[in-house]
C-alpha cells in the first residue's frame, strides 16, 4: 500500500508585526478550528502569511480522500475499502493547488458531490488516525497554521496557539450564500441555511474528531469583523502566546 504523502507550502511573509526572534528556531503549530463557513479558510490563509509560516488545509484533505472514493466507486458502507482508498492515494499541495495523484484537483474537491458525500470518509476512524498522522508529518520542525476541526482538541494537543473560529449560524450561511451566488451557483438563503444545520450536526455529532473547542483554544466570533479584522485580532492573540511563552520576555 502506497502510503498517502503531504507536502505543506510556504506562504511569503509580507507585514509579519513579530519580531521572528520570538518564535525560536524549533517547531511553532497555530491550529485553527471550528465550524463551516466561520471563514475559517481565508483568515487562516491570511495569518500564515502574515507571519511568513507555512498553512496546511486539512479539509482539503478529508476533500481529496472522498474524491478518490467517488472515483473508484467505492461503496459508502464499506468502511474498510475508504480506509484503503486514504492509504493509496497521494495528496500534494503546491501552492493553492491541491494535487490527488499528481493531478490538480483543487476546484474537483469544492463540488457539492463531494461535499455531500464527505461525512463517511470524516466519521472513518481508520482515515483519521492516518491523515492525523500525516498532519503530525508536515508539521515536524515547521512553523505552520493548520485549519481543521480537530486541529487543537486530537491532531496538535500541544500547539503553541490553538484558536476556535466561530459565528452565527445566520452569520455563516449568509456568508456561504454569497460565495455561491458570486461562483454563479444558484441556491436560496432557506437552503444553504439548512445543509449548513446538518454539517453542524454532523460535524458535532461525529464518533471520532468531532469538532469542539480544545480545552485552551481562545474562541473568536467573527461576527461583524472582516475579514483583516479577525486576522488582525488573531495576530494579537498569536503575538500574546508567544509573548507568554518566550523566556527572555520581561
Ligand atoms: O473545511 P472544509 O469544509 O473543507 O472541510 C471539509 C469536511 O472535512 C468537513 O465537512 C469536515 C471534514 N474535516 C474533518 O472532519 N476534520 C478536519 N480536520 C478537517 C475537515
Amino acid at each position: 500500500m502506497r502510503p498517502t504523502q503531504v507536502t505543506e507550502r510556504r506562504n511569503d511573509p509580507t507585514s509579519s508585526p513579530l519580531d521572528e526572534r520570538q518564535w525560536g528556531d524549533g517547531e511553532l503549530v497555530i491550529t485553527i478550528d471550528g465550524p463551516a463557513g466561520a471563514g475559517k479558510s481565508t483568515v487562516a490563509r491570511g495569518l500564515a502569511a502574515r507571519l511568513g509560516f507555512a498553512f496546511l488545509d486539512t479539509g482539503a484533505m478529508y476533500r481529496s480522500v472522498t474524491l478518490g472514493c467517488l472515483r473508484q466507486g467505492v461503496s459508502w458502507d464499506d468502511a474498510s475499502a475508504i480506509g484503503r482508498v486514504a492509504g493509496r492515494v497521494e495528496i500534494r499541495f503546491e501552492g493553492d493547488r491541491v494535487l490527488l495523484d499528481g493531478e490538480d484537483v483543487s476546484a474537483a474537491i469544492r463540488s457539492t458531490e463531494v461535499t455531500d458525500h464527505i461525512r463517511w470518509v470524516a466519521d472513518n476512524a481508520e482515515v483519521r488516525a492516518l491523515l492525523g498522522g500525516l498532519q503530525r508529518r508536515a508539521a515536524v520542525g515547521m512553523r505552520i497554521v493548520t485549519e481543521g476541526r480537530d486541529q487543537g482538541s486530537e491532531v496538535f494537543p500541544d500547539a503553541a496557539c490553538k484558536i476556535f473560529l466561530t459565528a452565527s449560524p445566520e452569520t455563516r450561511a449568509r456568508r456561504r450564500h454569497a460565495e455561491l451566488a458570486a461562483r454563479g451557483q444558484a441556491a436560496t438563503y432557506a437552503e444553504v441555511l439548512s445543509a449548513q444545520i446538518r454539517r453542524d450536526q454532523e460535524d458535532a455529532s461525529r464518533p471520532v474528531g468531532a469538532l469542539r473547542p480544545a480545552d485552551d483554544a481562545v474562541i473568536v466570533s467573527t461576527d461583524g469583523l472582516s475579514e483583516e479584522q479577525v486576522i488582525e485580532r488573531l495576530v494579537q492573540i498569536v503575538a500574546a502566546r508567544a509573548l507568554a511563552t518566550d523566556p527572555n520576555a520581561e
